[in-house]
This record gives C-alpha cells, structure tokens and sequence, in this order.
C-alpha cells in the first residue's frame, strides 16, 4: 500500500524485448520523474501504462521496478484511448490544431473510442483504488487520464486527489464542440479531484469558463480569500451540501545544476566540437522540439526564409540547427508533417545554399547529448508554438547557453508568463514579425544577450521539478484555507 501515488500514461521506465528474449530496461527522465525522488521509495507508487510488446512482456512475466506499477490494458482498447482519443482529439482540442471545414467529427466510432477511452481511465483508477492506503495522496497527470479523479473518487472518497494538466485548457469555444455528454463527462472527471494544478493561470481559467457551459454542470466559482493562491469551483456531486475542487497554477522549471551537470559531460562535449567545426564561426539560430503540430515548426523555417530575403545579409553568415524528432507516428498527421518539416528545409537549403554554405541543417533524430550540444552553442533560440502548455526548451537553453543565447518565444507557450521581459516575444502567427524578431536577436550585442540570459536562466529555475511536485502534494495534504 502506498501513501503517495503517481499515474501518468508514459511511466519512468520501459522494457524492450530482445531477440534472444531478454528484456532490456531503459529509464525516462523529465520532470515527474525528479519531482517523485524526493517522496521516500517506500512510501510511494508509480502508475502507468505498458506502452507496447517489451513492457506488456514485462508484465507478463511480473517484472517491475520498485515503487512502478504498469497496466497492460488491451491493446486495441489502449490504442483507440491514447492515439484514437488522447493525441487525436483531447490534444487538438487543448492545442485549438483542428482544421475547422474538415475536423473534428464526432460520430459512431468516436463513441466507440471515447468507450475506449473510458475503460482505459477506469483501469488506472481501479489499480490506485486498489493499492491506496487511506486518505493517501494521489496525483494524476495530464490529458489522458482526464476522467481518472471522478472515477477514482466514487471508488474511493477518502483520498486526496490532485490532477496536472500538462498541456493547455482547451478555450470554451473550442470545448463545446465536443458532443454535450462528452464534454460533461470530462469536466466532471476533473472536479473530481480535489486539486486541480496548470502551468498558468490562463489555462486554468480556461477550465473555469470550460465548467461553466453548462448549467447542468451545476458549478459556481466562488472567490478565494484575499491573498490566497487559487480559485474555486463549488458542485453538489460526491458529498453534501457541496464540495469544492482548487485550482492552482505551479509553472514547472528546470533544476539548473543538474542540467549543467548533464550539458558538461565529455560525450557532451565532444559533440560540441563536431558540430562547431560543422558550423565554423557563424552565428547558429536552433531549436529542439519533437515533430509535433504545436510546434509551429514550418512557421519557423518560413520565418527563417523571410529573414534570409529580407535581410540577406545574415546569408552565409548563420546556420539553423533544427532538432526535430518524430513523435506519434502511428497518426497520419503527424506522418505528414514530419514530411513536409523535411521537405521545406530542402527547399531553403537549396534556394540559398552555396558550396559551403548550408542554411539548415535539421536532425531527426531524439538524442538528449545532441541537444544539449545545440543549447551549448546556441545564439538564438527560437521557441514558436502556436500554443502550448508550458516549454521547457525554453527554459533550458539560456541555463545552459555558452555565450548568451537570445530567445525568440511565442506568446502562446506557457513559458512566456515568466520570461517575457527577457525574451523577444512573437505572435507565432506572425511569420514576418518572426523573421524581424530573428534579425534583432542576431543584431544583439553580446553583453545585452548575455545580460538577458543570465535573468532568463534564473527566472527558468524558480520552481525545480522537486520543489514543484513538493508543492502540488503540500497544497493536496493541506486543509483548505477557508
Ligand atoms: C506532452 C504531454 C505528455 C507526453 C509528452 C510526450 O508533453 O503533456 O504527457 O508524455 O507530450 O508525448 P507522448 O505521446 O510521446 O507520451
């Protein structure tokens, strides 16, 4: 039995099965995973899924991490909850991705996967049900396990249960396009919990605007106390005469020796030297995002065309080192923009490219050492996505950045609410204001960009991941100031 409890959808931990049947384990890193090293081991339970054969092996053979719990849920239905609802609709709700003439279209067989999508939720809460002492504290990550607080309390109403969302909060237009009794569904989900954490306080609201569509939700959002840090939503369902859910912002960051640590090991530094005999003594713009829609990736590479017509005279004289690894590639459209990210840095780098002169140079490849090396070296960073939930590239390039790294951030990362005054803010829209705010980040004078960096990089490490989960499980243990 555990006191404190984690689930996510992506565990710290996966198996792959070799061909001679052996299981091999690989650790995650990330926030989560430091934020859970400070509660004891003992103490502690880690929820997840099995995500594909070596980690279903895994369990078949009854072979865990201490303190981690995997669930094989079958595979059809995982793959109709994580791809077919999670990444296909909660996300391009949250993220504002769908095409409008088009998408999204909720018919038979999103009814059947959000049944999917259900029992997949009903899995994680049965399994904390199960191995949750009293009155323990559970916290439920992100988007895919939206439902997870409202089952987990009808199955057991003594505990403390938080939710994070990493993500945004889709706004309400964009939630009342899910059909009515979905949409209930995944609110009530949520007011489950007891706490409800977002990296900023405009996704938090989101969700506040989001519960109050309906009248049948039965909400009110009464005030905090003065000088209190969060907001209330008052409901009838689980407990009389009402029950109140919190919602709390706590802005994740980066633990800055440890980073510094990890960028200034000697495979690290080895890269360093190779990719700075590549680039030679130009000036590097980089990114490093996953394949990902949110990412405005294509935007970027367009702003980076207009900067090099605009103002020819950085050709030649910068090089754009795009880290872009493919992610969800099980979904079509990802698969395309995979392709067309490939296909527009072709078409830059043979429209400008010269004998020895390359304009773009994009990795696909998902290799931590490699863009540790690119934060190293970079001198502007550009982080543009058309929304997300908070961007810790974004903060990890200036901890880590050499010589002063100028930061291009979009106003539409969660990341923004605390380091714009030092960042060079764009609307990710904006291709043009993109390639202007490039200009200036190239034209910066060392001292100043060094000067911003310095500030960015303490602004970046205010709540490390320890001290931020830390935070979510006093807030979740602490009666309510009331
Ligand atoms: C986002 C989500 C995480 C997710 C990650 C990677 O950051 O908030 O919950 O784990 O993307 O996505 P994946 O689908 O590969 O787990």
């Amino acid at each position: 039995m555990a006191s404190v409890l984690v689930a996510s959808n992506r565990g710290p931990v996966s198996y792959t099965l070799g061909e001679d049947g052996t299981l091999d384990a690989r650790r995650g890193g990330g926030g989560l995973v430091s934020g859970l090293s400070a509660v004891d081991s003992q103490d502690s339970l880690w929820v997840c899924a099995a995500l594909g054969a070596g980690d279903r092996e895994a369990v078949r053979r009854g072979v865990a991490e201490p303190g981690v719990r995997m669930l094989a849920i079958d595979p059809d239905v995982y793959a109709d909850a994580y791809n077919g609802i999670a990444n296909s609709v909660l996300w391009f709700l949250h993220h504002h991705l769908y095409e409008i003439p088009r998408e999204p279209v909720f018919d038979a067989e999103f009814r059947r996967r959000w049944e999917s999508y259900r029992a997949y939720n009903r899995a994680f809460a049965e399994a904390l049900a199960e191995a949750a002492d009293d009155g323990a504290a559970v916290l439920v990550q992100d988007y895919h396990l939206a439902l997870v607080p409202g089952q987990l309390r009808e199955l057991r109403p003594d505990l403390r249960i938080g939710h994070f969302t990493h993500t945004p909060w889709a706004s309400s237009e964009y939630l009342r396009m899910l059909p009515e009794e979905v949409r209930e569904e995944l609110v009530w989900g949520m007011l489950g919990a007891d706490e409800l954490g977002f990296h900023t306080w405009s996704w938090a609201f989101s969700f506040l605007n989001g519960a109050h569509i309906d009248s049948a939700t039965g909400v009110t959002t009464p005030l905090s106390p003065t000088g209190t840090p969060w907001r209330g939503v008052d409901h009838m369902k689980w407990g009389a005469p009402r029950r109140s859910t919190r919602l709390r912002v706590h802005p994740l960051g980066v633990d800055g020796e440890e980073l510094r640590a990890l960028a200034h090991r000697p495979e690290v530094d080895e890269r360093l030297a190779r990719l700075r005999e590549e680039v030679g003594d130009r000036l590097t713009i980089v990114r490093v995002d996953r394949t990902e829609l949110s990412k405005n990736i294509l935007r970027g590479l367009l702003a980076y065309r207009e900067l090099l017509t605009v103002h020819p005279e950085w050709r030649g004289r910068v090089v754009h080192l795009a880290s872009a690894y493919p992610s969800r590639q099980d979904l079509e459209a990802y698969r395309s923009y995979t392709a067309a990210v490939s296909e527009l840095a072709e078409e830059i780098n043979a429209e400008f490219g010269t004998a020895d002169w390359q304009p773009v140079l994009v990795s696909v490849q998902d290799d931590f050492t490699r863009s540790l090396a690119v934060y190293r070296m970079a001198d502007v960073a550009l982080v543009n996505p058309v929304r997300d939930g908070m961007n810790l590239v974004a903060k990890e390039i200036p901890v880590v950045s050499e010589a002063g790294c100028a930061l291009v951030l979009s106003d539409q990362a969660g990341a923004y609410t605390e380091l714009r005054e030092d960042a060079l803010t764009v609307n990710p829209f904006d291709v043009s204001a993109t390639a202007e705010a490039l200009h200036t980040a190239l034209s910066m004078p060392a001292a100043e960009r060094a000067d911003r960096t310095k500030r960015l990089a303490v602004a970046a490490t205010a709540l490390p991941p320890q001290r931020w989960f830390l935070d979510q499980l006093e807030a979740l243990t602490t009666p309510p100031e009331e």
